[in-house]
């Protein structure tokens, strides 16, 4: 990005996406690198401030990451935790392993420098090695009763560090300290969602040039949605939006997307209706990964059937985001789900990819769309898979039964909103389950299925947990379920953990 930058390095610390989050909410456009890549980050971005993070290593062992402080030059820099203890070690100072292992909340005494702004003395500290020297030219500008070393600087040379971690929320005031090193680094605090507009925008028709088309395929979700209108804004009928209606959405989901761009932004929108060939496909199909596969294929089938439409685009829009564009170490999980839907892409489709929201972070692409005036219901929708309701018709998928959990959604999340409760609820759905059991209706015996009611709070969907909705609402919920939903006679709520369990049946 070319925007002024505050370069994080991070040493492997659990909180450096933290740290960039936080930077940027104080108004200054920050990314992050891992420490062995500092050194081509800095000569590509040349950053005007630097971070040192936190991590699991000790300064004092053989190997531990390591940084070449003459690349920092005279930049101002914040080292944190690991950042603190290397810092003293590269310029003089003494680092030893502390006697105990200070984890948790501690006080701050002698606040004074870049620290004095902290109001509230309560900290977070996680280390097991200390500062017991600080390096020529530098003050102890904070202690805690074990951390003799709990902040130190070097004003003139704009060098500050802290033991502690001012980017968790556990930290009160760390808000303020980050702020207070941001005046000290004298950038401007101009990243804005109109700036990040503006300059994509001029990104955008660049690469793009004056006679080039870009592919954009809109799922109804926010990355999508938001990376079409930005497209569009750009390029207006160049940027070739394309809208696969697999059936599989839920109540008026597919409608809205057609109205917002078609009518609204005025939108080259190629809509497929194709009902028929997803349920066509997935008939008789009840694995779950297979479900997902064929999903993913039919969508390929959409694009290779309407080749003719589609085909002269030179530039193939992608919705990645940020923290997928940041290397994480490498997973070695076990697959649990295929998240990537569509894979096997025919070759007219390999295209040069766009990816104009990859400096973004989730919240930061909602405030995008809002501005550039997409409505709220789409901006804060909730996360959705790939596979729409395949993935929540447990069992085989049939028209009958996914419009039975549309139907059940639809009244579990309106009840939500009416009473308020869909604040805070990383995702809310109805599912239904492959069984039969007995009920009555208006003195008639009834064999029929049930619908599960989820709601979850979660931070990244990696672990996730049950909300504790009103046990009134959940009967009021159930009850119109039963009433209104025709071949449904039973509700329940999932009241599982991620893990074990996952955010999705299936
Ligand atoms: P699970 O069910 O694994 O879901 O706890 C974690 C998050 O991923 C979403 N999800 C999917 N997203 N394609 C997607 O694009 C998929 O096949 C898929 N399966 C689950 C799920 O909604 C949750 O946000």
């Amino acid at each position: 990005m070319a925007h002024p930058t505050l370069l994080v390095i991070d040493f492997g610390g659990q909180y450096s996406q933290l740290i960039v989050r936080r930077v940027r909410e104080q108004g200054v456009y920050s990314e992050m690198v891992p420490w062995q890549k500092a050194a081509e980050k800095i000569a590509e971005l040349k950053p005007e401030a630097v971070i040192l993070s936190g991590g699991p290593r000790s300064v004092l062992e053989d190997g531990a990451p390591d940084l070449d402080f003459s690349l920092l030059g005279g930049l101002p820099v914040l080292g944190i935790c690991y950042g603190q203890q290397l810092m003293a070690k590269k310029l003089g100072g003494t680092v030893e392993k502390a006697e105990a292992k200070e984890y948790g909340f501690r006080e701050l005494h002698d606040q004074a420098g870049i620290v004095a702004g902290m109001q509230n003395p309560t900290v977070w500290m996680s280390h097991g090695d200390q500062v017991t020297a600080v390096p020529s030219g530098f003050t102890i500008t904070a202690t805690t009763e074990s951390c003799p070393v709990a902040a130190m600087e070097n004003a003139g040379a704009r060098r500050f560090a802290v033991q502690f971690h001012p980017e968790v929320t556990h930290t009160p005031s760390g808000k303020q300290l980050l702020s207070d090193f941001i005046d000290r680094t004298g950038m401007a605090r101009d990243w804005t969602a109109q700036n990040f507009i503006d300059e994509q925008l001029d990104l955008i028709r660049a690469t793009v040039g004056e006679d080039q088309k870009v592919l954009c395929a809109v799922s109804g979700g926010v990355d999508s949605s938001v990376m079409a209108a930005l497209l569009i804004k750009a390029i207006g009928e160049r940027a070739v939006c394309v809208f696969v209606d697999h059936g599989l959405l839920r109540h008026r989901e597919a409608e809205q997307v057609i109205e917002t761009f078609r009518d609204h932004f005025g939108a080259n929108l190629h809509a497929f209706i194709e009902h028929d060939r997803f349920f066509s496909a997935l008939k008789g199909q009840t694995e779950p990964e297979r479900k997902r596969k064929i999903v993913g294929e039919q969508f390929v089938r959409v694009f290779e059937d309407h080749a003719d439409e589609l085909k002269g685009c030179d530039f193939l829009a992608q919705g990645t985001l940020y923290p997928d564009v940041i290397e994480s170490g490498s997973s070695t999980a076990a697959k649990i789900k295929t998240h990537h839907n569509v894979g096997g892409l025919p070759d007219w489709m390999r295209l040069k990819l766009i990816e104009p929201l990859r400096w973004l972070f989730k919240d930061e692409v909602r405030e995008v769309g809002r501005k550039l005036g997409l409505p709220d219901e789409m901006v804060d929708r909730e996360p959705f898979p790939g596979p729409g309701l395949s993935v929540r018709v447990v069992g085989e998928v049939t028209p009958q039964r996914v419009r039975r959990v549309q139907e059940a959604d639809f009244i579990f999340r309106s009840v939500l909103r009416e009473k308020g409760l869909h604040k805070g609820i990383w995702q809310s759905y109805a599912a239904i389950l492959p069984v039969q059991s007995v009920g009555v209706m208006g003195d008639e015996r009834t064999y029929q299925e049930p619908i599960v009611l989820r709601a979850v709070e979660s931070e990244d969907a990696m672990t996730a947990r049950a909300v504790a909705i009103p046990f009134e609402v959940l009967e009021h919920c159930a009850t119109r379920i039963v009433n209104e939903v025709e071949g449904v006679n039973r509700v329940f709520y999932d009241l599982t953990s991620k893990p074990p369990a996952t955010i999705e049946l299936e």
